[in-house]
């Protein structure tokens, strides 16, 4: 059995897509306290590790508080999922988990990288295809090599709002999919 994790900071729905296809993940780990993605995991009785970086982080720093994630990840981990995780992961942690890590983001990078309103911008930028990636996590943000892409054209009478509704409902095919591929399972 493949051992897989996940991070999340938010919603969650990428997280229940993953679970809905019948891919085990191991453990959640989310550095919000009110993120929705516990409820979710909660729900399906998927352990959670959550990790408030506010005090820790004050008292002791921002490499003591990922240590403290690095715990919660099993030595022989197999993927560490990224769902919407918010918090960009620093170098050391990157090379810890190097080839294990992958991100999802809502746009066709190396377009809209680096911002946490990527459909917004790209739609504010009066783009006509939108899009989704599956990457490698790299140091440099949303930079490591591509897995997959998928395109989203938007058509007459789309909103903002469409447009992204039709992107969710790509990732949360597209992730599960990439994952299973990349697990073999
Ligand atoms: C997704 O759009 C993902 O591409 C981005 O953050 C969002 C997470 O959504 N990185 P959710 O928390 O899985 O609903």
């Amino acid at each position: 059995m493949k051992k897989i994790i996940l991070m999340a900071s938010g919603e969650g729905s990428n997280f229940s897509a993953i679970i809905d296809n019948g891919i085990k993940v191991d453990r959640v780990i989310t550095d919000n306290k009110n993120a929705n993605v516990i409820k979710r995991a909660e729900k399906v009785n998927v352990p959670i590790f959550v990790f408030d970086y506010k005090e820790g982080e004050y008292k002791n720093g921002f490499g003591w508080c990922e240590r403290k994630i690095d715990e919660a990840i099993p030595e022989d981990v197999d993927l560490i999922v990224l769902a919407g995780y918010m918090r960009i992961l620093s170098p050391r942690f990157v090379k810890r988990w190097k080839d294990k890590l992958i991100n999802i983001h809502p746009s066709l990078l190396p377009a809209f990288a680096g911002g946490c309103h990527a459909i917004k911008d790209a739609w504010e930028y009066g783009c006509e295809v939108f899009g989704i990636t599956v990457h490698w996590v790299t140091e440099e943000v949303d930079a490591g090599p591509i897995i997959t892409q998928r395109a989203i054209h938007k058509f007459e009478g789309d909103t903002l709002e469409k447009i992204t509704e039709k992107i969710h409902r790509v990732e949360h095919y597209m992730y599960p999919v990439t994952i299973k591929k990349l697990m073999g399972i």
